[in-house]
């Protein structure tokens, strides 16, 4: 324990105070925490979930203590990471039972689920909702991470997700935006890289090169507009475009087949059906919830 609050707080400058962390939903955002956590955090005990074997036999892989049961995963946690499906959340809650949540720390990565549903769902928790991406494969997730008031925990919240790249505090109703902007990020991009590259394989670079090429034009121009912080990229796109040259005649295409405006309304679509996934979502769970909880009641 000690040997990992060492490792931590010189990753992140924070000290994690948790003994065991439980990863409920071992999946592909639950397999990238486990990895990162037992990566780098050795001496913290990381107990995931799942319910099929190949996912616990993954999660075994990744450094994690797997097992079956939720119940047993909460109890013997601090910190609890709740990463399944938002559908699956009732049914994850009837595995752990309702009495188990009382001083635990819980950050739910699912989309959708508010903090209003979570407090009522984990009674006696400090609740936090936090949203990833895939780049925290690499170290690099851009998470936005949202908390309910008390705030008690948000130091160790903060290191927890620093293992996984930037964190970013924010008003719980910008993680919308945020999923479809970051959270949907890295499938957009994706594609824009395949456009690129197929555009020089058109004009005769093999298909190896392009792709290198694109790769590393994305992060130097990453790494460019950082390093230059106080520039609008508009500056340094008119910095490329000479007059009359390759660069002018590329963005022209750009702006007369409305690329940007194309851009902009991806963005604003993908946060609106976010939006809607979470009415749906909280609709369906908080159903769930209340007849569970009745249920609960009855049998007392
Ligand atoms: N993928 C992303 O980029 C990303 C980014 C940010 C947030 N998220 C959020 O993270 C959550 C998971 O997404 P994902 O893409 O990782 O999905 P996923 O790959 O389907 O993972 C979900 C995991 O939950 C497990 N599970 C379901 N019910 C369970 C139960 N009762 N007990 C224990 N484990 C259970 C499943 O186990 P089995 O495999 O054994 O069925 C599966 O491994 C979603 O809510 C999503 O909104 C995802």
């Amino acid at each position: 324990m000690l040997e990992s609050l060492k490792n931590l707080k010189a990753l992140t400058g924070f000290v994690l105070d948790a003994d065991s962390i439980a990863v409920l939903g071992a999946g592909k955002i639950g397999s990238i925490i486990i990895r990162a956590l037992s990566e780098k955090l050795d001496g913290v005990k990381v107990i995931a979930t799942g319910r099929s074997y190949e996912t616990l036999q993954n999660a075994a892989k990744l450094g994690a203590i797997a097992i079956r049961e939720n119940r047993k995963a909460v109890l013997e946690s601090d910190l609890i990471i709740i990463s399944v499906k938002p559908f699956h959340f009732p049914q994850l809650l009837k595995e752990t039972g309702f009495d188990v949540w009382v001083d635990k720390t819980v950050v739910s990565v699912m989309a959708g689920v508010t903090l209003s549903t979570l407090q009522k769902a984990l009674e006696g928790a400090e609740v936090y909702r936090a949203m990833p991406n895939l780049n925290a494969y690499v170290g690099r997730s851009a998470t936005a991470i949202a908390e309910n008031g008390s705030g008690y925990r948000k130091n160790t919240v903060d290191a927890l997700f620093k293992t996984l790249g930037t964190t970013y505090w924010v008003p719980e109703e910008y993680l919308d935006v945020w999923t479809g902007l970051a959270g949907s990020g890295p499938a957009f991009i994706a594609e824009i890289i395949d456009a690129l590259a197929m555009g020089a394989v058109a004009s005769g670079l093999n298909r190896e090169l392009a792709y290198k090429a694109v790769l590393d034009v994305l992060e130097g121009t990453a790494l460019l507009l950082r390093a230059r912080s106080n520039i609008h990229p508009a500056q340094l796109r008119d910095e490329v475009a000479t007059p009359s040259g390759t660069t002018i005649r590329g963005l022209t295409v750009l702006e007369s087949r409305g690329v940007k405006a194309a851009l902009m309304e991806l963005v604003e679509q993908a946060s609106r059906r976010s939006r809607e996934i979470g009415t749906e979502v909280n609709e369906r769970v908080v159903k769930e919830l209340t007849f569970m909880l009745q249920q609960v009641e009855k049998n007392k």
